[in-house]
């Protein structure tokens, strides 16, 4: 694969500014975003005053730990536009998250929130290895989903030419690719799969495509899936996070050069990891849950928002920023097996072991009696259908999950093609267990 390294000049002079310097910038950003949102967010005054805390007592970051969290909640009890702390007619833009019950959550943009993100956008790309010039294939979900518009405008601003195919269309996703022959493809990692079996489908060789680079994000993905997908299309797998309520897609981005965490732009977004049951601070290194203050934001400041992420904070290395490490899970989709932890991404790196296997799968989880179930539906590879290699596969796969994970569970080795695809984000886990 190609050295993507930055050359000198490549990067922004705070991409590689000292930590006095970066810890200066977010002092300075962190009282001004309080300040902001105190003076003009009635819910963001109601709950300071509650909390007994003031703008005024943050002297060092630390400090920040006095101020009280935001959750998806105050999104939903703040609903559609209560949280914004600009007039409305100030927002260019809204986007909101469909979420799994209950209201939407709603963000808004101002028209200098948008260039900044764009600009964060700008930076992961060329992070990723994208240079202006380049031909972006961006197929994230455009619509009220922040993946496609985020992409796009950041594309755009690092001077790339876009090609905003959105999801879904898959036969015309590879089409497209080998007609316009992109360098960069942004992407959900499970779509990228889909997009791979149609190369196989139509007869391509997808290590003779043109991309170089693919920035993959918006649902957990384990190193096993980079390897796979940096062998299968011979192209640099570069991760990408984001959330809606924080900014979208470009909170944080791997270096290709490096590929060992995320950079988080700290100019913009200040994090911290939290005991998530205690809520404390805890120091670098440790594992946790993710909480961001957004430091330049104007029509949403967020303040001490519990992504429920779960990660840790680790020193810079390709950039002065400090990195979090690969996302494995957040903690809502944790299963708990007869005591066991169980994330989603643990189960896809035992089935990328299994040649028989195609890497596509959901988690079934059921209930017999008191005990959880959990079923894993795996697909056979085109060439390992038959009836004994679906059943060594599925001893296999029991076996790694067993010994490496330490949990038993049932494995149906569909056939290809069995398993739901979703044009964006993959939905891992089904609960069919009975409610209540
Ligand atoms: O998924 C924004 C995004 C779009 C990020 C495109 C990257 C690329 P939401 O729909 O609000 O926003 O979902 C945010 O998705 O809290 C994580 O749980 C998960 N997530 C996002 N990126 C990653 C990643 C977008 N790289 C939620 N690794 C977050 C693991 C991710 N999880």
């Amino acid at each position: 694969m190609e050295d993507l390294a930055p050359r000198p000049g490549d990067l922004e002079p705070i991409e590689t500014a000292s930590r006095d310097e970066i810890t200066g910038l977010q002092l300075k950003r962190l009282k001004s975003t309080l300040a902001h949102a105190y003076a003009n967010s009635p819910h963001y005054r109601a709950k300071f005053d509650d909390a007994g805390v003031h703008p005024d007592d943050l002297k060092t970051p630390g400090d920040l730990a006095r101020f009280p969290f935001t959750t998806k909640k105050d999104l939903r009890d703040t609903y559609p536009f209560g949280m914004f702390a600009v007039p409305r007619e100030k927002l260019v833009r809204i986007h909101a998250s469909s979420g799994t019950t209950g209201k939407p959550t709603v963000v808004g943009y101002t028209r200098n929130d948008i260039d900044v993100w764009a600009s964060v956008v700008a930076r992961s790309i060329r992070a990723s290895g994208g240079r202006p010039g380049d031909i972006c294939h961006i197929a994230y979900g455009y619509g009220l989903f922040t993946g496609g518009l985020g992409a796009h405008y950041g594309a755009e601003k690092l001077g790339c030419t876009v090609v905003p195919i959105s999801g879904g269309m898959t036969e015309r996703q590879v089409t497209l690719i080998q007609d316009f022959r992109p360098r960069i493809i942004m992407v959900t990692p499970s779509y990228m799969l889909s997009i791979l079996d149609e190369y196989r489908r139509l007869g391509l060789d997808p290590r003779e495509s043109s991309l170089v680079v693919g920035i993959f994000g918006a649902e957990p993905w384990t190193n096993a899936m980079r390897q796979e997908i940096e062998k299968d299309f011979d192209m640099h797998a570069v991760d990408i996070y984001g959330l809606s309520e924080v900014m979208g897609p470009g909170v944080a981005n791997e270096c290709v050069e490096t590929k060992d965490g995320l950079h988080v732009w700290e100019d913009h977004f200040y994090p911290e990891i939290i005991n998530p049951e205690t809520g404390d601070v805890l120091p670098d290194g440790e594992l946790g849950e993710l909480v961001f203050t957004s430091l330049t934001k104007e029509a949403l400041p967020i303040i001490r928002y519990r992504t429920r992420d779960l990660t840790r904070l680790l020193p810079g290395t390709a950039r002065s920023m400090r990195r979090i490490e690969k996302i494995t899970g957040r903690s809502d989709d944790m299963m708990i097996l007869r005591g066991v932890n169980v994330f989603p991404t643990q189960i896809e790196e035992q089935i990328l072991k299994c040649s028989g296997l195609a890497p596509h799968f959901q988690i079934e989880l059921t209930r017999s009696g008191r005990m959880d179930d959990m079923v894993v539906h795996v697909e056979a590879m085109p060439h390992a259908t038959g009836g004994a290699e679906r059943s060594a596969s599925a001893k296999e796969l029991a076996h790694h999950i067993k010994s490496v994970v330490g949990v038993s569970t049932k494995i149906k080795v569909g056939d290809p093609d069995s398993v739901e695809r979703s044009a964006g984000k993959a939905k891992r886990v089904v609960d069919n267990r009975p409610k209540g």
